[in-house]
């Protein structure tokens, strides 16, 4: 059997007496899709911080690629050497770098050689079409636009697992329609394995190998999407 891409087995994390993520137990398969489905305030958020390593559980167990990454100090694995490309609810691009620095600084920062940055911005810009919009700032770009940079900053770095929350949520629908759309051609062709967040039971459909339904912190159903 192949290692899975990740696993996840009884996290907990709460929040002073508030519970917000309850032994949470998941697995994803080495290039699947996982649509985590669910309320706002159910945990969502808590989870892939959790993964990303930005949290740390209070109790459970994190595998990626079948290495542990959590434990105590020196056994965690921090988040810049888990090898995941994240996407946040708020973007939270860099607003005083251009485009380029914003994917630069990623590159920079795992250290990979100056004379294999420019090719791998450039392929990340042209796998989500925004080549030409290198240049700019982040507040001269659409939503839309801004999307798409903190999708090629997520991808830039040739993540295992790519974590995305609730990327598609501030974009009116017809966007919203196209982006999704290009999401899941963009995963089957990089076969990246993903968790995606969200409370939109059509993104769920559009993108899932598994949906995994989140309620107050805890995991009630693992299904197939309704397509
Ligand atoms: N840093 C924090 N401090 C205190 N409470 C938090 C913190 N982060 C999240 N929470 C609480 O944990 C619960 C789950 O939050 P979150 O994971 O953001 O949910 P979701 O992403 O599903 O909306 C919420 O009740 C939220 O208020
Ligand atoms: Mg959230």
């Amino acid at each position: 059997m192949n290692t899975a891409a990740l696993v996840v087995t009884n996290v907990t994390k709460r929040f002073g007496s508030h519970q917000a993520v309850e032994s949470v137990s998941l697995a994803v398969a080495v290039g699947d899709a996982a649509v985590i489905l669910g309320p706002s305030g159910c945990g969502k958020t808590t989870l892939l911080r959790l993964i990303a390593g930005l949290e740390v559980p209070d109790s459970g167990e994190i595998f990626l690629n079948g290495t542990k990454v959590t434990g105590l100090r020196h056994s965690m694995v921090p988040p810049h050497q888990r090898g995941i490309g994240f996407v946040f609810q708020d973007l939270a691009l860099w607003p005083h770098l251009t485009v380029w620095k914003n994917l630069d600084f990623v590159l920079g920062s795992a250290k990979t050689p100056r004379a294999q940055r420019a090719a791998r911005i450039h392929q990340a810009l042209n796998l989500v079409r925004i080549d030409p919009l290198s240049a700019r700032y982040p507040h001269e770009l659409s939503g839309g636009e801004q999307q798409r940079v903190a999708l090629a900053r997520a991808l830039v770095g040739q993540p295992r697992l790519l974590l995305l929350d609730e990327p598609l949520s501030s974009l009116d629908p017809e966007l919203r329609i196209t982006l999704r759309a290009e999401l899941a051609r963009l995963q089957r062709d990089l076969r990246v394995t993903m968790v995606y967040v969200t409370h939109d039971t059509q993104d769920a459909a559009a993108l899932a190998d598994d949906v995994v339904e989140m309620r107050a912190g805890r995991i009630v159903s693992v299904s197939k999407p309704m397509r």
